[in-house]
């Protein structure tokens, strides 16, 4: 797992910044019981969760990522903005689905999974048949799942695991949800990789 260097604010955040981990929300997720909760899954550095999480103060966002600088980064961001509704697990997202205290989620989003473009290294998509079947464990009817990637090969994938799914249903392909675009996305645009996006929803 990438560690990375981490500058002495997001030290200090990763210490600090209680109101915005997710440890906090289990604290007060009795008080938030009406309203929606958003999960972002590898949030990488945050910038298009935060921004997310500003226009909408009426949900509550979770965002889970296992690499250090990014969830620093984040909280950092959080305590700047003054950002009451964003919730960071830093960790693995297996780590955090196996917590007793979840809220109801009304959409999963997974922007710009690790493709592991290698034949060797496929089994490590974090999109899998398993992995599928613990979502539609945790969610509930008109739950939505949202993915993007830029890896041709990844989207035919996610077409064949998502079409094995009894639960989930396809809403649409390229939705074009409204949303800030991510540090990967950039990147990929520029490198002129076509977006591949999928919007699922339980049924
Ligand atoms: C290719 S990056 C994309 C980051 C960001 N979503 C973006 O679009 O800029 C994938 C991210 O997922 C995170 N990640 C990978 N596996 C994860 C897991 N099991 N749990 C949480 N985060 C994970 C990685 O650390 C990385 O930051």
């Amino acid at each position: 797992m990438r560690q990375g260097r981490l500058t002495t604010n997001q030290k200090d955040a990763l210490s600090n910044a209680h109101e915005n981990k997710f440890a906090h929300y289990q604290e007060i997720v009795s008080t938030r019981k009406n309203r929606q909760a958003i999960l972002e899954i590898g949030f990488g550095d945050g910038r298009a969760l935060l921004q997310q999480a500003i226009a909408n103060p009426d949900i509550d966002f979770i965002g889970v990522e296992v690499y250090p600088p990014g969830v620093g980064q984040l909280l950092c961001q959080c305590l700047l903005h003054n950002v009451k509704n964003l919730f960071v697990f830093h960790g693995d997202v297996e780590s955090l689905l196996a917590q007793t205290i979840l809220p109801t989620w009304s959409r999963v989003q997974i922007y710009f999974p690790d493709p592991w473009h290698k034949k060797r290294h496929k089994k490590r998509r974090l999109i899998s048949e398993p992995f599928i079947k613990q979502l539609e464990m945790i969610l509930s009817r008109d739950s939505q799942l949202h993915i993007l990637t830029d890896w041709d090969d990844y989207a035919d994938h996610i077409e064949l695991v998502m079409s094995a799914s009894k639960k989930f249903k396809k809403k649409a392909q390229n939705p074009k949800l409204e949303r800030e675009k991510t540090k990967y996305e950039l990147r990929a645009l520029k490198l002129g990789h076509k977006i591949h996006e999928f919007l699922y929803v339980i049924d």
